[in-house]
């Protein structure tokens, strides 16, 4: 039995030490949020946070990452979409697929954390993530509407 702290969760499940942490979040514990693209750490569509630093969990064997550690996912953002990261991606409307998308917000969380008005090197530099449908104009644009106090309330 193996164990993993999981959006403040303990989780306990069976698996070897070699499965890629991406799997035991999506089959052995259910989160499907993150997403599998590439499995070569090119992608970013697999891009959960590990003690605050996105990581590509399609490489990281489960033999790498401590019951001690603190995981978070997509769904660990919030229970709503309301993290603000989460609101300005649906103001701009910036998903097209969808796919790439929750690897994109987890880079732009830790992005907003270490540097919360990022330069567009900044940006270039921390999101390295690939989206096939080309939204990376909305996710620019997203990113600084969240560094200038994010969208304003719907009325
Ligand atoms: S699936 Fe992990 S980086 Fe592409
Ligand atoms: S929104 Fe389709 S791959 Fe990024």
């Amino acid at each position: 039995m193996a164990s993993l702290n999981v959006n403040g969760k303990s989780r306990e499940f069976q698996a070897e030490a070699d499965t890629p942490l991406l799997w035991v979040i999506r089959e052995q514990i259910g989160l499907t949020g993150t997403k599998y693209g590439c499995g070569v750490a090119q992608c970013g569509a697999c891009t959960v946070h590990i003690d605050g630093v996105p990581t590509r969990s399609c490489v990281r064997p489960l033999s790498s990452v401590g019951p001690a550690q603190k995981i978070v996912t997509i769904e660990g953002l919030s229970a709503d979409g309301s993290h603000p990261v989460q609101k300005a991606w649906a103001a701009l409307d910036v998903p097209q697929c969808g796919f790439c998308q929750s690897g994109m917000i987890m880079a732009a969380v830790a992005l907003l954390k270490a540097k919360p008005k990022p330069t567009d090197a900044d940006i270039d530099e921390a999101m390295s993530n690939i989206c096939r449908c080309g939204t990376y104009n909305r996710v620019r644009a997203a990113i600084k509407l969240v560094a200038s106090g994010g969208p304003a309330p719907q009325v």
